[in-house]
């Protein structure tokens, strides 16, 4: 904790106050307190603790400290006050560490305004409605081609998906799924280890959760613990189109067609994904549009499309903190085939 930070009896007194979000049970579990002290004069106002409660966790967050100081050296332009500043880290008070000895760290940084575009996606009917989609799209997909703009560097030869391909090898080393995931990989990396593509900031975990929206703009980007200075720029474009498909089902019965997507049924986890890359209606039409657009600001050809999608889900099979969303992204990926089935469904 930096000298000038509050005691821990202030931050007890006032957490009292602030908006708790309990975190998942992921094995990197976080408690994340909005702290909304309603004292203009407390020095607490405004600010945001990240608290890990187990060791890996204590790793990440230390990592988005990081992060944080290094995006604020960046001219990043309008994109600035849209990234939480960092302000201080250290000891959590009264959060036991591993083991229950020593306390664990925190991370204090400031407030973003707006809400996650989570809490709308989630809304009745909105992931329905094609125009609702098209306007979270163009939202998030647009902040980050920002992002491309101010961070692209010189490009280099994309090997993407070879690296992908070694770190899925590491953690599914054994699986029955292993070698055929590789495979698609191979597939991918044939046509984009071809091509060269600028590295770009990347963020890392570009999720909808992830981005705030205010005012039909987006507000904040929060969760900076996987990012990296000079990564693939694919890499947060495929994530977020995914992770978008990957819950269009979720409030549908089994069996059933989901309201707005006639093509798509309720069915095992990874459903709406093969549907979003390989359906025929508005939303896979959306999918591929949006990932080949990415492709060209990139300067790469369009027909990538798939592979980088192919690329994106074995990229969450390797990196997945939760072992059973990892291992649902193995089996999604070798469900799919090498190629989308009919030629003339590629974006030119
Ligand atoms: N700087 C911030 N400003 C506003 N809201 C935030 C901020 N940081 C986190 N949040 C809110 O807290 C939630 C959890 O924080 P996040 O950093 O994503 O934690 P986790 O690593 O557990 O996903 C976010 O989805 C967002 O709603
Ligand atoms: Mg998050």
């Amino acid at each position: 904790m930096s000298a000038s930070a509050p005691g821990h009896a202030a931050l007890r007194d006032l957490c009292a106050r602030g908006v708790l979000l309990a975190a998942s049970r992921d094995p990197d579990a976080k408690v994340t307190f909005l702290l909304t002290a309603p004292t203009t004069q407390s020095p607490w106002a405004g600010l945001v603790c990240k608290i890990p409660t187990t060791q890996p966790a204590l790793a990440a967050v230390r990592r988005e400290a990081r992060a944080l100081v290094d995006l604020r050296r960046m001219p990043l332009g309008r994109l600035t006050s849209t990234i939480p500043r960092y302000v201080s880290s250290g000891p959590a008070p009264g959060v036991p560490g591993a083991g229950g000895q020593q306390e664990l760290e925190m991370l204090v940084s400031t407030q973003l305004p707006g809400r996650p575009m989570s809490q709308g996606y989630h809304q009745w009917r909105h992931t329905s409605r094609r125009g609702a989609v098209v306007a979270d799209f163009d939202l998030a997909l647009g902040w980050l081609e920002s992002l491309w703009t101010e961070t692209c560097t010189a490009p280099e030869s994309l090997t993407w998906a070879a690296e992908v391909a070694e770190e899925l090898s590491r953690r599914w080393d054994g699986s029955p799924l292993l070698g055929a995931a590789l495979a698609r990989l191979r597939t991918a990396d044939s046509t984009m280890g071809a091509e060269t593509c600028p590295r770009a900031t990347v963020h890392g975990d570009f999720w909808f959760g992830n981005v705030l929206v205010e005012g039909g703009a987006v507000s904040g980007v929060v969760d900076w613990e996987a990012s990296e200075a000079r990564g693939w720029p694919l890499r947060d474009a495929a994530r977020f189109v995914l992770s978008y498909s990957l819950y269009l089902d979720r409030h549908t019965s089994r069996g059933r067609t989901v309201p707005g997507h006639p093509g798509l049924r309720r069915g095992d986890n990874g459903a709406a994904v093969t549907y979003g890359l390989l359906g025929d209606g508005w939303y896979s039409r959306l999918v591929r549009a949006r990932l080949a657009h990415g492709l060209r600001r990139l300067g790469l050809p369009a027909h990538l499309w798939y592979d980088v999608a192919l690329t994106g889900i074995a990229e969450v099979a390797a990196k997945a903190n939760d072992d059973d969303f990892g291992r649902d992204h193995l089996r999604l990926l070798v469900t799919l085939p090498h190629h989308p089935p009919k030629p003339g469904r590629r974006v030119r």
